[in-house]
């Protein structure tokens, strides 16, 4: 059986994720590897702040603190939320890590001896006021197309244009507003992609076929409008530092990597750090290094598919080392929020702090998943979120175990009821179930989240069909024994929920499980198409509990305040 790695997107440090981030890369990957464990495989689910680049930088500036002490905070808040949200990262890491300096400047040193590094020099606009190089985003000034006087080096937002930072009528600093720039020489580390684009083109010729057009068409854009030549070295104080036994004077300069260069690189940094931390781990290199038998799959927005497919693959090919490359890229469109697009930096949309505190995370993990922006974007809104909720969550799951529960604790006390042995309707039943579970795991299996909440709805589903058909507290008046089995059955289902649904509502399945074996915390397992068929997991006679109510509907004046708080329009 293949090892599987899992990698999500690095979410950034500079500030709290919000849900679009979640839904299009940590979620998604967590549910994956949720259910290939319960599945019995071996697992490997990676993740890491991004911590160098600019917007660190300034996000430290604008909260005071120093660049290491900022970003050791943020790490922290961030583990705090994914912990909130369940995510099961076998490790979390930072991409400030020793590890990744390591190994990142090991990368720089194969390409080098490849041939595939070159230092260039070139002009790059200095603001003096500030004492450093602008990145090209990071100087505004009015646009030379339509007059837009906001406009970025890289881009007029206005009217969409790419720009040039030379471009700009009257450039400013966009850090300080100063206009005193001038154009200085430095010189810059360059990765030879276009000497390596063949190479990469081939690579994507024979695997990408098999991933999901979203992921393969974006690969090809890239490689169509030609892969070129890219600075992989900036003049920042925070990153890794470029090797000085390779290259001396740039490293007396100060030079560091790009972000996007030791970025990609932490999935195996992270690796490392896991491994180091703890001697049980399993040799980090095993799942990276002539890895034949590991499967990887990778999970992200659509803005990261070329840094993944492209540019990352083409930094692996040039190292002429057998390093892991990715299986099968996952990737995501856009969640919006009424409309308009999630945005960290304007604060638009619901940030992942503020989902928690409003709900526990299963409700956000199953609307999420079940809304995920798969084929097209998406878009938020309170009213289909609180119906959602109420119809699946609290209806269909939700209500059906408390039911069933309460019902038989009234007339049958607390233990699974003897009764009937199972008829003709338990049977069918029983195909049903089968049937669902085998759509279900096959939409798993091939990473359709969409599809596969909708085979688990159906499943719950299934079970209330079942107990209206057989309406028990109707039954009972007439067939105690039926009614009995009718219960049973039910429970049975319960049971079987609070295994399969684990990969979308962990903590709720938990729950599930332990109304018959409370105290029990171990990770479920998962169920075979004859168990599914035979619905006996617990027998007449076992003790059980009655949960809380596992889901609380969205009242009207819930949905009133929330629209409210979070400017929904
Ligand atoms: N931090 C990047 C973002 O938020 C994603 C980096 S993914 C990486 O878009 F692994 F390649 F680093
Ligand atoms: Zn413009």
């Amino acid at each position: 059986m293949a090892r599987h790695l899992i990698t999500s997107a690095l979410p950034y440090i500079n500030g709290i994720k919000h849900l679009g981030n979640m839904v299009g890369s940590m979620l998604p990957a967590d549910v994956y590897s949720r259910y290939l464990r319960q599945r019995g495989h071996d697992v490997l689910y990676i993740c890491a702040t991004d911590e160098h680049g600019t917007p660190a930088e300034l996000a430290a500036k604008a909260a005071g603190l120093p660049v290491d002490e900022f970003c050791a905070q943020q790490h922290v808040a961030q583990k705090a939320i994914y912990d909130g949200f369940e995510l099961s990262f076998d490790y979390f890491g930072r991409s400030s890590s020793e590890q990744n300096r390591e190994i990142t400047q090991e990368f720089a040193r194969e390409l080098k001896a490849n041939g595939f590094i070159e230092e260039r020099s070139i002009r790059q606009v200095y603001s003096v006021a500030d004492g450093r190089f602008l990145p090209d985003r990071y100087i505004e000034g009015t646009c030379p197309h339509c007059g837009y006087d906001k406009a970025r080096g890289d881009q007029c937002e206005n009217c969409t244009r790419l720009l040039d930072p030379t471009d700009l009528i009257n450039p400013r600093s966009a850090i300080s507003g100063s206009t005193e720039l001038e154009v200085r020489e430095t010189t810059h580390l360059f990765l030879l992609q276009s000497k390596l684009a063949g190479e990469v083109e081939a690579w994507i010729d024979e695997h990408g076929k098999d991933w999901p057009t979203l992921a393969s068409s974006i690969a090809r854009k890239w490689l169509t409008e030609g892969l070129n030549d890219r600075a992989i070295t900036r003049d920042l104080d925070w990153g890794v530092p470029v090797p000085a036994d390779v290259w001396p004077e740039l490293a007396a300069e100060g030079k560091v990597f790009y972000v996007w260069f030791d970025a990609p690189i932490e999935y195996i940094g992270a690796t490392k750090e896991w491994s180091d931390e703890d001697p049980a781990n399993r040799d980090w290199k095993s799942w990276w290094y002539q890895a034949d038998d590991v499967r990887y799959t990778e999970f992200m927005a659509k803005d990261n598919v070329p840094f993944h497919t492209v540019m990352f693959p083409a930094t692996i090919i040039g190292t002429r080392a057998p390093w892991k490359k990715v299986d099968f890229v996952k990737a995501f469109n856009w969640l919006n929020y009424y409309g308009g697009k999630f945005s960290t930096s304007q604060q638009h949309g619901i940030f992942t702090n503020a989902a928690l505190e409003l709900l526990p995370a299963d409700y956000w993990r199953y609307f999420l998943m079940a809304n995920a922006p798969e084929s097209d974007d998406t878009s938020f809104s309170w009213e289909i979120f609180s119906s959602t909720v109420n119809k699946d969550l609290a209806d269909t799951l939700g209500n059906f175990v408390n039911r069933v529960l309460t019902f038989s604790t009234k007339r049958f006390g607390e233990s699974v009821p003897a009764g009937s042995p199972a008829g003709e309707a338990e049977q069918r039943l029983g195909e049903e179930i089968a049937g669902l579970l085998a759509e279900y795991q096959d939409h798993l299996d091939t990473l359709q989240f969409r599809k596969a909440a909708q085979a688990l709805r159906a499943l719950w589903s299934a079970g209330n069909s079942y107990l209206e058909t057989k309406a028990p507290w109707m039954e009972i008046k007439t067939d105690e024994a039926g009614a009995a089995l009718t219960l049973r059955t039910a429970m049975n289902l319960i049971h079987l929920y609070g295994t399969v649904s684990a990969p979308f509502i962990p903590a709720t399945s938990a729950t599930m499980r332990a109304v018959f074996a409370p105290g029990v915390t171990e990770e479920p397992g998962w169920v075979t198409a004859e168990q599914a068929a035979a619905l006996d997991f617990v027998a007449a006679g076992t003790p059980f509990t009655v949960p809380p109510v596992l889901f609380a509907k969205i009242t009207d004046e819930d949905l009133a305040a929330w629209r409210e708080r979070f400017g929904a329009q």
